[in-house]
């Protein structure tokens, strides 16, 4: 039987160093995980991709494809944005999608495709007025925004602990959303 498939998107955020946690972790729950990064945090994994290519067994995708290429990946049965940057969140929230880590849940999530995200920035980066409307604008389409006590709760500037983002409560989430009856 085919495994569903799990559109990982990854920011230039914190844990995205620890990015192949994330994905043994999706894996362990049943997903074939194709994992796709912004173009900034695509520079972050340059020297070790491979390894990123060889644990999923996709290529991993940080830019749109050119006009005569065809889809690298298979179709995605959800889609999970974390760990969710803070400019990633406000271009979303604000329907800019320069990179190819926005145009996919943006279009999927208007498209019925299950989308959660789970943002990670401090509590300085939160306090911008921006940031609380594009979470209600990414809301009022249906994605499942992961942030507060039933997600992630933004740290104090200077204190986060990238290596201990809450994978598990993501990716249970992201089921709950794709298997709810
Ligand atoms: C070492 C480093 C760590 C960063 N950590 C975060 C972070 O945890 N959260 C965040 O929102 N931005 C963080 N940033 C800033 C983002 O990388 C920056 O806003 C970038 O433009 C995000 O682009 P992206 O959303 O396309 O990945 C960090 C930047 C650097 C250089």
């Amino acid at each position: 039987m085919t495994k569903p498939v799990l559109y990982l998107i990854a920011c230039a955020a914190g844990p995205t160093q620890y990015i192949d946690d994330g994905v043994c972790a999706a894996q362990d729950d049943g997903w074939d995980v194709c994992l796709v990064l912004s173009p900034s945090a695509a520079r972050w994994w340059e020297p070790r991709m491979g390894e990123l290519v060889e644990l999923t067994g996709h290529p991993v995708r940080s830019q749109y494809k050119l006009p005569w290429e065809s889809d690298a990946l298979p179709k995605a049965t959800a889609i999970l944005v974390a760990p969710m940057s803070c400019t990633t969140l406000n271009k979303w929230g604000a329907g800019i999608s320069d990179t190819l880590a926005i145009g996919l849940p943006s279009e999927a999530a208007n498209m019925g495709v299950p989308v959660a995200a789970m943002p990670y920035f401090n509590q300085a980066q939160g306090a911008q007025p921006a940031v609380a409307r594009s979470i209600t604008a990414l809301r009022s389409q249906g994605v499942l925004v992961l942030d507060g006590p039933d997600g992630y709760v933004s740290h104090p500037p200077k204190h986060g602990s990238p290596e201990a983002f809450p994978w598990r409560k993501a990716l249970d989430a992201t089921r709950r959303l794709t298997y709810r009856a």
